[in-house]
């Protein structure tokens, strides 16, 4: 079988596996990342979406041989410790109901962020159009990326106040 490696959460990996193992195998059953979730398994409903340099991509219907030597980061991988600002505000509005969707839904929207800081409903509604939620939590996702946005702009506007001994991080 041939070796195909890639960068996964900022880490080398090398995995044995067919070339037409699509990466959410890879990410779940070779390399144990479990929070990226099998849906439809056939790109309709963006449970499995990482990013694949960068950009939001179904990890279902992504072959092992088409992401050798790509960056890919999941939600896993998407900050050290949960401190993204939509995973503070998914937390803050209480986004999830049964959580299966989610994962996927806060990849997008990281994508969309990092594309665009200030996005409008629209923008939002277009980006996350991909995304299905069968609990319809949709009106609170999209409240949670602006106020995702909203915070991200106060931090990059405030200087950085230096650690305080014993404060939280
Ligand atoms: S599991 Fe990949 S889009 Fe549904
Ligand atoms: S929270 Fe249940 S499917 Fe989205």
């Amino acid at each position: 079988m041939p070796a195909y490696t890639l960068t996964v959460n900022g880490k080398s990996e090398t995995v044995d596996v067919p070339a037409d193992m699509p990466l959410l195998w890879v990410l779940r059953d070779v390399l144990d990342l479990k929070g990226t979730k099998f849906g439809c398994g056939i790109s309709q409903c963006g449970a499995c979406t990482v990013h694949l340099n960068g950009r939001p991509t179904r990890a279902c219907v992504t072959r092992i041989s088409a992401a050798a030597g790509a960056r890919v980061t999941t939600i896993e991988g998407l900050s050290p410790d949960g401190s993204h600002p939509l995973q503070v505000t998914w937390q803050d509005i209480d986004v999830p109901q049964c959580g299966y969707c989610q994962a996927g839904q806060i990849m997008s929207a990281a994508a969309l962020l990092a594309e665009n800081p200030r996005p409008t409903d629209a923008d939002i509604d277009r980006a996350m159009n991909g995304n299905i939620c069968r609990c319809g939590t949709y009106l609170r996702i999209r409240q949670a990326i602006h106020k995702a946005a909203a915070l991200s702009g106060d931090a990059s506007a405030q200087p950085a106040r230096p650690a305080v001994a014993g404060a939280q991080q």
